[in-house]
């Protein structure tokens, strides 16, 4: 073979596909009654928005990041995430005059360099949701009960909901020097962007990936015994609401996410059913990003489902069910050929699904055609149909065989 995509990157067809469609679709449904509307932002966005949100000393800003100059020298970077782009296009687009709560989703392939393994894509699609304009815990719980009904009628079992709290820029100050006094003794054992990480952003190697750092965290202080009164208040509101609405999750203190722009509540779902990659969606609250980003004071929460990881379980869970056609017309000489076209165009205009046979296909390729097809039926056209005007049908299920008048064609299937 001459080309091959590339590495990370993976084509996506039938029968896969119609997980994935399924999915999308139960996506819209779902967010629907919970009044969240779809939006689409760009694909390419300035580097700034990304560096700015995710936050300088992250993996993502260090190392992942597909970026490039175009023609006119500008840095442009292929979204690592959607939470920065709508943020961006939420401050541009002034919809924070709408009325509050402005509630989005989105759904689309994002770009990290990561090395590539199961579960673990360099394109991989996401569908996010992301809510502005509302403090209360309230809408966390939403938020949560949405993605749990979402995953539920997609059949999901096996799933963790850990939660936790990261506080805000009030409490995060001490949390930072008990952090820093907690890796003071153990700097040199840390890789080297964590020694980096120490003195910038020392809540980063909580997050870090090299075995080291996981082993030189254990024992570190919790975020969550330096909560302030607000975010202790915030917090223990949305565990006592995840309790009223039946939502079992884990409260995870450890739980640190991998972008700097979380404050409050974070969360992610976990699956027993994926490897080491076993987060299937993830997010949390980014109370300050919009004003960061140049909005008035808006608070918002949002998500972002892992479409590979979830098609993944739900493709180990059962067989799928595949489309067939509704019919395969089979036809024997020209004019057959010719009067089986135009049935099977009558017919999809009604929406059903026809195949027909193509000139030079015998009968019995014909006839394995819609086997392979599986398609419900068979209609045979040959001379004698023609001219008796009535038409051979055959129901491959169970065999069974009859004749219609050719003028009947079109309820029958209908
Ligand atoms: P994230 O945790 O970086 O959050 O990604 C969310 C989900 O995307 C992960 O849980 C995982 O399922 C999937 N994912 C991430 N990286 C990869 C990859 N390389 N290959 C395959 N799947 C991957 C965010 O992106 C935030 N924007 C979520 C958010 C929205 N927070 C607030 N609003």
């Amino acid at each position: 073979m001459k080309y091959g995509s590339l590495k990370g990157t993976q084509d996506i067809f039938p029968p896969d596909v119609f997980i994935w469609q399924r999915v999308e679709n139960t996506a819209k449904d779902v967010f629907a009654s919970y009044g969240f509307q779809e939006v689409r932002v760009p694909i390419i966005e300035s580097t700034d928005i990304f560096i700015r949100s995710i936050g300088e000393t992250t993996d993502i800003v260090e190392k992942e990041m597909y970026t490039f100059s175009d023609k006119a020298g500008r840095s442009i970077t292929l979204r690592p995430e959607g939470t920065a782009p709508v943020v961006r296009s939420y401050v541009q687009n002034h919809l924070y005059n709408l009325s509050s709560p402005q509630k989005f989703y989105y759904a689309g392939p994002m770009f990290r360099y990561e090395r590539p393994q199961a579960g673990r894509f360099r394109q991989f699609y996401q569908i996010g949701v992301e809510a502005f304009g509302v403090e209360e815990p309230k809408i966390d719980a939403e938020i949560l009960s949405m993605l749990k009904l979402f995953l539920e009628r997609l059949g999901l079992t096996g799933l963790t909901f850990h939660v936790n709290s990261i506080g805000c820029e009030k409490c995060r100050p001490s949390y930072r020097k008990a952090l820093h006094d907690f890796f003071s003794e153990r700097i040199d054992g840390l890789c080297p962007d964590c020694k980096r990480r120490f003195d910038y952003n020392p809540l980063r190697i909580l997050d870090c990936k090299v075995d080291a750092c996981i082993k030189l965290r254990e024992g570190a202080p919790v975020i969550t015994a330096f909560l302030c009164d607000e975010c202790k208040l915030h917090f223990n509101a949305l565990l006592a609401l995840l309790n009223m609405l039946a939502i079992p999750f884990v409260e995870n203190p450890n739980m640190v996410r991998g972008l700097d722009y979380y404050t409050r509540t974070t969360f992610e779902v976990t699956s027993e059913n994926l490897g080491a990659q076993n987060a299937v969606a993830a997010g949390g609250r980014y109370d300050r990003l919009v004003e960061d980003f140049g909005g008035p004071h808006t608070p918002a929460i949002g998500f972002a489902i892992g479409m590979e990881r979830l098609t993944a379980i739900i493709k180990s869970l059962a067989k799928q069910e595949v489309p067939v056609p509704e019919v395969v017309i089979v036809t024997i000489g020209e004019d057959a050929g010719t009067k089986g076209l135009l049935i099977a165009d009558r017919l999809r205009q009604e929406g059903v699904w026809v195949e027909v046979g193509y000139s030079g296909n015998s009968l019995k390729s014909q006839l394995r055609k819609a086997d392979r097809l599986s398609s419900k039926y068979v209609l045979i056209i040959g001379d004698d149909e023609l001219a008796s005007g009535r038409l051979k049908w055959k129901r491959l299920s169970d065999g069974s065989q009859g004749e219609i008048p050719i003028t009947e064609v079109y309820d029958f299937f209908k």
